[in-house]
């Protein structure tokens, strides 16, 4: 499984760079709204920080407005991924943008038709929401495992990019379930470096050592 961090924080981009197990970034307007800052300058300084995949979310609503955005944003970086909410007009932007060998990220799926509309219009990436789900007592879980099952039955090249991860399970969930990906906030990536046994094995063999 490959690992992005979900957030537009530079601090936390930077630390969590060091680790050497991240590989990609998602951001999206909340995430970008909250550090205070200019869209672009966000996505070029995280740019200088990971190399990978990271996607930048288009604002506007209509498919030919999102692809003036989409190929206005891809001059940013290489690595740009165009981020587009699950919409009739977001699917015709993407099999606009997909011929023109832009990679998309087709964002705020919640069903197997969604998803089939997605891989269909050429999406690279597909990220469905399991907290957002769970919230409202339907199941991320079984989302993503449908999903792996629609992507293994038509061979589709589209990546599952499991998302709104608010915890450890839900990155378990996504794991065992077979997602190609998970993007997780900075907290969630940091709480899944903890165990209590581990902490608490290390505990004895540093008392034992003082022995
Ligand atoms: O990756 C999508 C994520 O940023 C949304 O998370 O917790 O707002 O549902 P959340």
């Amino acid at each position: 499984m490959k690992l992005f961090i979900d957030t537009a924080n530079i601090e936390e981009i930077k630390e969590a760079a060091t680790w050497g197990v991240i590989k990609g970034v998602t951001t999206n307007p909340s995430l970008i709204a909250k550090e205070g800052r200019n869209l672009k300058d966000v996505i070029q300084e995280i740019a200088s920080l990971i190399d990978g995949p990271l996607s930048a979310e288009v604002q506007e609503a209509d498919a030919n407005s999102m692809i003036n955005e989409a190929l206005e944003l891809v001059k940013i970086h290489k690595n740009i991924v165009i981020k587009i909410p699950m919409t009739l007009e977001g699917i015709k932007a993407v099999s606009v943008l997909s011929k023109k060998g832009i990679k998309t990220n087709v964002t705020l799926v919640f069903s197997i038709p969604q998803a089939i509309m997605a891989c269909e219009a050429g999406a690279s990436y597909i990220s469905p929401f399991m907290g957002r789900l769970d919230d409202m007592n339907s199941s991320g879980e079984e989302l993503i495992q449908k999903m792996v099952l629609m992507k293994e039955n038509y061979h589709y090249d589209t990546e599952i990019i499991a998302a709104s991860i608010r915890s450890t399970l839900h990155l378990e969930q996504a794991a065992l379930a077979g997602a190609d990906i998970a993007t997780v906030p900075f907290k969630v990536l940091k709480a899944s470096l903890i165990h209590p046994l581990t902490t608490n094995g290390l505990k004895i063999f540093a008392d034992a050592s003082k022995k």
